[in-house]
């Protein structure tokens, strides 16, 4: 069956004010995420102004602490209305674990980081200390994390048909670096268009800049959301 794609604006913005004329101008976009630049500035008060609105929060902090402090923080998460949140899978299963069990009876959902697209197989080795490559570490721990309870992975387009066949069909899949045809590509290097992404498997692609610098930004959410139906 073929799964239906959701769009994500992704609040990248240092105010209030800017993140609710986002929403206001993606007001077609069901999905938003803040990420640890807005939350940092504005607080938990900025995502309740989200959901006011009526819109689901995708609350980007990847979390990685000990087991307990994760899972407060989790819980914290669920009940300010997130409904999903990210943390690294590298935290290991115990974390992962505890985090689950603070959301259990809720109908929040944890995304599992695995490797930050910003690391080199160089960086990973030298500086980390890890002895695999990224295309190894990252089957292992999406694998791990949805064993020890994640309910899905974040994770690169080209990465998408990997963590699919290491993870089966039912765990989400999130994934940035997406640009439609007609959008720049920005700092963006491996890209693929929502269409490619959705055909590769992922449920859920964020994406901000070919969206938020639009000329006309609902019609770039608008077309968008048609390229993921077709
Ligand atoms: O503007 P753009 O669509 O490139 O934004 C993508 C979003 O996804 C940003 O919030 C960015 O921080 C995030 N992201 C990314 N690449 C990753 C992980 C997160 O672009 N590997």
């Amino acid at each position: 069956m073929k799964r239906r794609t959701e769009l994500i604006t992704g609040l990248d913005v240092d105010t209030r004010e800017d993140a609710l004329a986002a929403v206001e101008i993606a007001a077609e976009c069901s999905w938003f995420k803040i990420g640890a630049q807005l939350f940092t500035r504005c607080g938990p008060a900025v995502v309740e102004a989200v959901r006011d609105r009526g819109k689901n929060v995708f609350l980007d902090l990847k979390y990685h602490d000990i087991p307990n402090t994760v899972a407060s923080a989790s819980r914290a998460a669920a009940d300010l209305g997130a409904k999903l949140f990210t943390l690294h899978a590298s935290g290991g299963k115990a974390m992962i674990a505890a985090a689950r069990t603070a959301v259990e009876d809720t109908d929040t959902r944890i995304l599992a980081v695995t490797v930050l697209t910003s690391l080199t197989d160089d960086m990973l080795r030298q500086e980390v200390g890890l002895p695999e490559t990224a295309a190894e570490a990252v089957p292992r721990l999406a694998r791990l994390a949805v064993e020890a309870g994640a309910h899905g992975i974040v994770c690169s387009p080209r990465e998408i048909a990997m963590v699919r066949e290491t993870v089966g069909p039912a765990p989400l899949i999130v994934t940035p670096g997406i640009r439609p045809r007609w959008a720049s590509k920005d700092d963006q290097a491996r890209i693929m268009t929502p269409r490619e992404a959705a055909d590769a498997g992922a449920d859920m692609i964020v994406v901000v800049r070919p969206i938020l610098k639009h000329e006309n930004p609902p019609e770039a959410v608008r077309l968008i959301l048609e390229e993921l139906q077709g």
